[in-house]
């Protein structure tokens, strides 16, 4: 299997303990996932400069889908790549949902990253009454094909597994669900060219379901929000990887 990936998606937060003590823990790990922080875009600095000590790259949350221009408070894929980050995550549910981003936007904003140079990572992921309804499936296509029918060609990319009922909720997808789900994702990569895309899990990774999550052989790596805020937490899912 090819080196896993665990992505820290700090939200609109920072660790407790502080960014300089988080990133000292986070550089004792020895044998590791590749490690990618998603901070607030102003914190991406201090992350780049201790990254230097630390190893691991850095990714924006979010960017805008132009180049530039007159649209106040985005910030575009060139910029965070001038910021020092890599990838950039788009399509995450909370944007989705809070601020009304629709699959077309999204394979936009994938668009816009990948001509800056960024690595994107695609969330996608399905709400509890579309799993209810056995619409899952159908729902993941549709996420996927509209996002990349904006693309030029498929760009190396990673895609995130992130069903919205498991988002911050406490509620993990179980490895089974995890499994097949993954399964049905791989299937429609494949048909779209992108069969060979790392496919990572999020929604409610802790330090105690890490081990079971990853002994999924279609789990490329996680998306961590809450439990990515402390260190200890983070290295115990990223030691799980392994
Ligand atoms: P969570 O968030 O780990 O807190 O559920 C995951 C995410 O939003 O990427």
């Amino acid at each position: 299997m090819s080196r896993r990936t665990a992505v820290a998606n700090w939200k609109m937060n920072v660790p407790g303990e502080g960014i300089d003590a988080f990133c000292d823990a986070l550089s004792a790990i020895g044998q590791a996932p590749q490690i990618i922080i998603a901070p607030p875009f102003v914190y991406l600095h201090d992350l780049y400069r201790n990254g230097r000590k630390g190893g691991w790259t850095l990714a924006g949350q979010n960017c805008s889908d132009k180049a530039s221009g007159a649209l106040t408070g985005e910030v575009s894929a060139a910029m965070l790549r001038d910021c020092g980050a890599t990838h950039v995550i788009v399509g995450h549910s909370e944007r989705r949902a809070l601020f009304g981003e629709d699959d077309s936007l999204i394979g936009r904003k994938l668009q816009a990253a990948v001509d800056a140079g960024m690595t994107p990572l695609l969330c996608i992921g399905e709400d509890e009454q579309t799993r209810e309804k056995g619409e899952t499936a159908t729902l993941l296509r549709r996420q996927i094909t509209t996002a990349f029918a904006a693309l030029r060609a498929i760009p190396a990319m990673l895609v995130a597994y992130e069903p919205v009922w498991a988002v911050g909720t406490g509620r993990n997808a179980s490895p089974e669900m995890v499994r097949d789900t993954h399964g049905e994702i791989r299937r429609v990569l494949s048909e779209s060219a992108g069969g060979h895309l790392p496919i990572l899990y999020g929604g409610s990774v802790t330090a105690e379901n890490a081990a079971g999550l990853a002994a999924v052989p279609e789990v490329s790596g996680f998306l961590v929000g809450g439990a990515s805020l402390e260190s200890s937490k983070f290295l115990q899912i990223c030691q799980a990887l392994g």
